[in-house]
């Protein structure tokens, strides 16, 4: 189990944050293998709360390796400035390295994604606005910026010439001001500047670290329904937050993964756009929203809840290859007056166990509910399984059941203390 990877299995906002600091306390490294500033991982210990969105969760242990892979699109002033905000707060010692062949985030995939937003109106996917889109897509256009052209000047004008040409020309169609090649040349040369201690070959990194044996820790973002390629298309980030992410976001093959663990909250959320079967309004809506303080991380926007659904979760873990999950914001559903889990979806008059590809099928699907049974007692002091309510046991039973996969972990409350092993 020395290589772990930490996989979000519904909309994102699972928790990874809080699970890859708990386990990051027996790892020596930590991963970002996809995604960009568009996560926020809130970790919770010694009565402090940290968010962090490009930062991998193990930078506030100073013996860890915290590792910013290929697979990553890095803001790199977004980066600096989150580094500066955790010097702020105390956390000046740690371990960081930054792929150079991550892709850039630029000012003109920031300015693109608002654009291409709004040229959607009421289909708007409700993007965080960081250019993550923008960014993977000239990647795979083959005119992303890559974190290690920021270190060498003439090849760095290159690339940024012949990118502008393309950018301005898209910039000018939508409307927007165009961007001059110079102060962006010079700002973003000043960013690998400061970069360059920790700009370094990571795949090498890692295989050396594999090679030794090293406890690795691989921390996805978002989570598999969000996946470019197997979640909620077109309502979906433009990574793939997936274990089979791993291997090309970071340089490490397949067979040097030991095991997934997939990060589940104990009912569902989504913060932005798309189809959301088991989405409840109302005040069982409220009551999660509330205990669970769902708002954004990154953009504060009200998270929608709804309760659990399995045909996601098991899509998830299907996709995923998840050994085992952790169920998280377990303690939030002390007291609430009605629990459901989702079995399975009808679509047109027929009960279906998959996601269709379609939205327009997607949003037709109705949930088909199991009724659980509720109880009352806080249970955010509680550190061993046998110690749950009964009816809170038979909830997470229900789930193994449903999801065809054991419960390894139980998070009853947000600081690092507040998790149950099993
Ligand atoms: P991530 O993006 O998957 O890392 O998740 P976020 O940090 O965006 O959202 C999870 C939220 O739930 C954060 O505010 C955490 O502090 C909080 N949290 C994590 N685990 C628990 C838990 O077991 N109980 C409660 N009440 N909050 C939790
Ligand atoms: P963490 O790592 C929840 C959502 C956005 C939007 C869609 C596309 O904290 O779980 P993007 O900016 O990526 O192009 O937006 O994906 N989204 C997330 N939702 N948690 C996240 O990250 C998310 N990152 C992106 O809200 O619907
Ligand atoms: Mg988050």
């Amino acid at each position: 189990m020395n290589r772990l990877v930490v996989v979000g299995v519904q909309w994102g906002d699972e928790g990874k944050g809080k699970m890859t600091d708990y386990l990051a306390q027996n790892s020596d490294v930590v991963v970002r293998y996809q995604g960009g500033n568009n996560a926020g991982h809130t970790i919770a210990f010694d009565g402090q709360k940290y968010a962090l969105q490009s930062i991998p969760s193990g930078i506030f242990n100073p013996k860890i390796k915290n590792v910013m892979a290929n697979g990553m699109v890095i803001n790199p002033q977004a980066a600096l400035q989150e580094l500066e905000k955790l010097n702020s707060m105390g956390i000046r010692d740690y371990k960081l390295f930054v792929s150079d062949r991550a892709a850039v985030i630029m000012p003109y995939h920031i300015a693109l994604d608002g654009a291409y937003e709004a040229s959607k109106g009421d289909n708007m996917i409700g993007t965080t606005k960081k250019g993550i889109g923008p960014a993977y897509t000239d990647k795979y256009a083959r005119i992303g910026i890559r974190i290690g052209d920021l270190l060498d000047r003439e090849y760095f004008a290159q690339r940024l010439k012949d990118a502008l040409v393309v950018k301005n020309m898209e910039l000018k169609m939508l409307g927007l001001q165009t961007m001059e090649f110079e102060p962006l040349f010079e700002e973003y040369l000043a960013y690998g500047q400061q970069l360059k201690p920790c700009i370094c070959d990571t795949s090498i990194l890692l295989y050396n670290e594999v090679k030794k044996d090293s406890k690795i820790l691989f921390e996805g973002a978002q989570g598999v329904m969000l996946c470019i390629e197997h979640g909620t298309y077109p309502f979906v980030t433009s990574s793939s937050p997936s274990t089979i992410s791993v291997p090309l976001g970071t340089g490490i093959p397949p067979k040097y993964i030991d095991h997934s663990l997939g990060i589940c909250k104990a009912y569902n959320t989504r913060v932005g756009a798309g189809a959301f079967p088991t989405e409840l309004d109302g005040d069982l809506a409220h009551y999660i929203r509330e205990r669970g303080h769902e708002y954004g991380t990154v953009t504060g926007r009200p998270r929608r809840v709804g309760f659990l659904d399995t045909v996601a979760l098991r899509h998830s873990c299907r996709i995923s290859g998840i050994d085992s999950l952790a169920i998280m914001l377990f303690d939030v559903l002390s007291g609430i007056k009605e629990l459901k889990i989702c079995t399975h979806y009808e679509l047109d008059g027929e009960i279906i166990d998959y996601i269709p590809s379609t939205l327009s099928a997607y949003s037709r699907c109705k949930p088909i509910f199991v009724t659980m049974l509720t109880w009352e007692q806080d249970i955010t002091n509680i550190r061993k399984f046998d110690d749950l309510p009964e009816e809170a046991k038979l909830y997470l039973y229900k789930i193994e059941q449903l999801a065809e996969t054991k419960i390894s972990h139980i998070s009853v409350g947000p600081d690092r203390l507040q998790t149950i092993e099993r």
